[in-house]
C-alpha cells in the first residue's frame, strides 16, 4: 500500500507505509533540487489555493514554491483583507473558494480541527497546514526526511522533544510519526508544559534536560507558543531558558552526533542558544527547511494522483 488518501489531515490516520511512501516521493525531490533538476509539472493545470488564518512565514511560503515548482496556479488569501474580518464564517469562506473549483485547498486555522471539519464540505483535496495545538503533518514528514539523511534510519532512535510540549501542534505530529515508526521518544520540559496524560503516550517524561537528553540522537526544540498561553506557564524567559534553554552544557548530555532540530520562528536565548542554532556541525534547522519544501511537492503530487484516479470510472478512495 502506497498513501492512497485523499487529503493530508494529520498523522494519526496514516499507516508507516503511507508515511514511507511520502517521505520517499519528498527525498527524490529534494535530490532533484540539490542537483538543479527540474522535476516534471505534474501539477500543471491545477488551482492550489493558500488559505492562511494564523501567521506563517516558511509554511506559506514552502507550499507555495511547492505547488509553482511543481507547475500550479498557486493563490495566497489574504485572510487579513478578506471578507473574513467582515465575519464570514471560515465553512462560507470556504464553500465559496470551494465554487471556484480549486484541485489543492492548503489551510492553517487557530482552532483545533477546523481543518478536518472544512475537508467534509469541500471537494478538493485538503492539506493541513497547522490547526490550533492539533496536528501540522507536513512539519513532522519534513523532520522525520531530515532526520532520516542525517541518521541513515527512521528506527529505534532516541528522541528528546524539548520545551512547550502542551501548545505544540508540531510535538503531537512529530510523537505520532516518530512513534508509529518505532523509536524510543522522551519529551522534555516544565510540567506546567506538559500534556495531561502524557505518560500514557508510550513515551518517557522528563523535566530535567540533562536527564531527558541522555545518549539523544536527535534534539527537537519547540517555540514557547505564547499565543496559545493565557500567562502563568513559566516564570520568567530567564529563567526558562536558564532550565530549559538548549545550550552547549545540556546539548553535552546527548550523543557526541546528535543533531539540534527547530521547527521555527525560533527565539534565541529563550529555547535555544544562538549559537547552537547556527552550529553547521550540530544544527540541521536549515535543513529543516529545505525538506519541507520537498515534502509539501511530493503531499500534493501524491494527492493530486489520487484526485485523478478518483476520477476514473474504477477509482476508489477512502
Ligand atoms: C510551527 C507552527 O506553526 O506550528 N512553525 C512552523 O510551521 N514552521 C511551530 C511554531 O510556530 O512554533
Amino acid at each position: 500500500m502506497t498513501f492512497r488518501a485523499r487529503h493530508l489531515l494529520g498523522i494519526e490516520p496514516l499507516a508507516p507505509d503511507e508515511i514511507t511512501a511520502l517521505i520517499d516521493r519528498a527525498d527524490t525531490y529534494a535530490g532533484m533540487a540539490r542537483r538543479g533538476e527540474a522535476p516534471a509539472p505534474v501539477l500543471q493545470g491545477q488551482t492550489q489555493i493558500n488559505m492562511f488564518f494564523e501567521n506563517s512565514t516558511r509554511t506559506q511560503a514552502s507550499f507555495e514554491i511547492a505547488g509553482k515548482r511543481l507547475g500550479a496556479q498557486v493563490m495566497n488569501m489574504g485572510v487579513a483583507s478578506s471578507s473574513v474580518k467582515k465575519g464570514e464564517t471560515l465553512i462560507d469562506t470556504a464553500m465559496t473558494l470551494n465554487a471556484m473549483r480549486p484541485d489543492l485547498l492548503v489551510v492553517r486555522h487557530p482552532s483545533s480541527g477546523a481543518v478536518d471539519l472544512l475537508a467534509e464540505k469541500v471537494t478538493c483535496a485538503v492539506l493541513n497546514a497547522g490547526d490550533g495545538r492539533h496536528e501540522h503533518p507536513t512539519q513532522a514528514l519534513l523532520d522525520a526526511l531530515t532526520i532520516r539523511r542525517a541518521k541513515g534510519r527512521l528506527h529505534r532512535l532516541t528522541i528528546a522533544i524539548c520545551g512547550d510540549i502542551a501548545h505544540s501542534r508540531v510535538a503531537r505530529s512529530n510523537i505520532l510519526l516518530l512513534g508509529k515508526l518505532e523509536n524510543r521518544l522522551r519529551l522534555v520540559g516544565p510540567p506546567t508544559l506538559m500534556p495531561p496524560g502524557a505518560k500514557d503516550w508510550g513515551v518517557e517524561v522528563y523535566d530535567d534536560m540533562t536527564e531527558g537528553l541522555r545518549d539523544a540522537d536527535v534534539v527537537m526544540m519547540l517555540r514557547l507558543q505564547k499565543e496559545r498561553m493565557d500567562g502563568g506557564f513559566i516564570p520568567s524567559e530567564r529563567e526558562y531558558f536558564h532550565r530549559y534553554g538548549l545550550d552547549a552544557g545540556k546539548l553535552a548530555a546527548a550523543k557526541d552526533d546528535a543533531i539540534v532540530m527547530h521547527p521555527g520562528p525560533m527565539n534565541r536565548g529563550v529555547e535555544i542558544d544562538g549559537t547552537i542554532a547556527d552550529d553547521i556541525n550540530r544544527s540541521v534547522i536549515q535543513e529543516q527547511v529545505e525538506m519541507g519544501v520537498a515534502v509539501r511537492m511530493a503531499a500534493m503530487d501524491l494527492l493530486a494522483a489520487n484526485m485523478r484516479e478518483a476520477n476514473t470510472p474504477r477509482g476508489v478512495l477512502t
